[in-house]
């Protein structure tokens, strides 16, 4: 039986224009699989095709537009079958409590959620296509542990993420029957320009490469849940399993502590 990522595969990435997407791309390319590439700057996807012009294709489209998702999905189709769809195209905003504006929420729940929703119009025929031919057929979306705890300013990102994760433990459920494995990584803080704009200390930092070689590790040895740094992620889970009201106390007094380091740096 072959198992994932054994021989050359065919895969769809999204976001694989910078950070974590970009050095996936790069560290699967260099395995010999053959990448189609989504991002809205055609540019970055030009450049980054140039490692493998033969075994890379750039597809660029925004992940939210059905439209432009229908329109690269003939360059999937002619790719030839897919093996492995890679949802990671993604966004964080953070919320300013003193000037609450929902359209901070709208943001990231459209890009995260509604985004790799949208994805899966065109990946899962293909994907389902591959399932039928007995071959292995992955679904990865990309979350974050984010959420596993409640931060301050995170309100938007955070739901989302938390959507996400419970949108692919539901894919999970239902595509298990056709054979459809559907992996969900929840990486903590990987250093890309996303994060380059963080004004908080990120405990647990790891490089884009890091984090890109845990990530096609994981995909490689079967796993379904590839969540990383462990020192990170199992803090959190740890400070999750406390009682809410420790939990509230903490959060609060983290939102308290970040908004006071925020004035005096102002
Ligand atoms: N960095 C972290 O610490 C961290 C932690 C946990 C989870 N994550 C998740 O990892 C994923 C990648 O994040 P990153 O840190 O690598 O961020 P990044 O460097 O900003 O990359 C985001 C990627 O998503 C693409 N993208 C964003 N909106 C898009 C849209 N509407 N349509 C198509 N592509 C879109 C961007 O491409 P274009 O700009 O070319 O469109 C870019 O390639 C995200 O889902 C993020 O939430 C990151």
């Amino acid at each position: 039986m072959n198992r994932r990522l054994d021989s050359a595969s065919n895969i769809w990435i999204t976001g694989a224009s910078s950070g974590i997407g970009e050095a996936v791309t790069r560290e699967l390319v260099q395995q010999g699989h053959r990448l189609v590439i989504t991002g809205r700057r055609r540019d970055a996807l030009d450049q980054l095709c140039t490692h493998a012009p033969d075994r890379m294709k750039a597809a660029p489209a925004d992940t939210t537009d059905r439209e432009a998702l229908q329109a690269i999905s003939a360059e999937l189709e002619a790719f030839g079958n897919l093996d492995m769809a890679i949802l990671n195209a993604g966004t964080c905003e953070y919320l300013e409590i003193a000037e609450y504006d929902s359209s901070i929420i709208d943001h990231n729940v459209t890009t995260n959620v509604v985004g790799t929703a949208r994805c899966l119009d065109i990946a899962l025929p293909a994907l389902r296509r591959t399932a039928r031919q007995g071959r292995p057929a992955t679904l990865v979306i990309v979350s974050s542990s984010a959420w596993w705890f409640p931060f301050g300013r995170a309100e938007g990102y955070g739901a989302s993420k938390a959507a996400l994760t419970y949108f692919a433990h539901a894919l999970r459920a239902d595509l298990a029957a056709e054979g459809i494995d559907v992996v969900v990584v929840s990486p903590g803080f990987v250093k890309t320009p996303l994060t380059d704009r963080n004004d908080f200390p990120m405990p647990f930092l790891v490089s884009a490469d890091d984090a890109a070689q845990r990530i096609v590790s994981g995909l490689r040895n079967g796993k379904r849940e590839i969540a990383f740094p462990k020192r990170f992620t199992w803090t959190l889970r740890l400070l999750g399993a406390l009682p809410q009201v420790i939990i509230d106390r903490m959060a609060a007094s983290m939102s308290r502590q970040s908004r006071k380091e925020q004035e005096s740096s102002e």
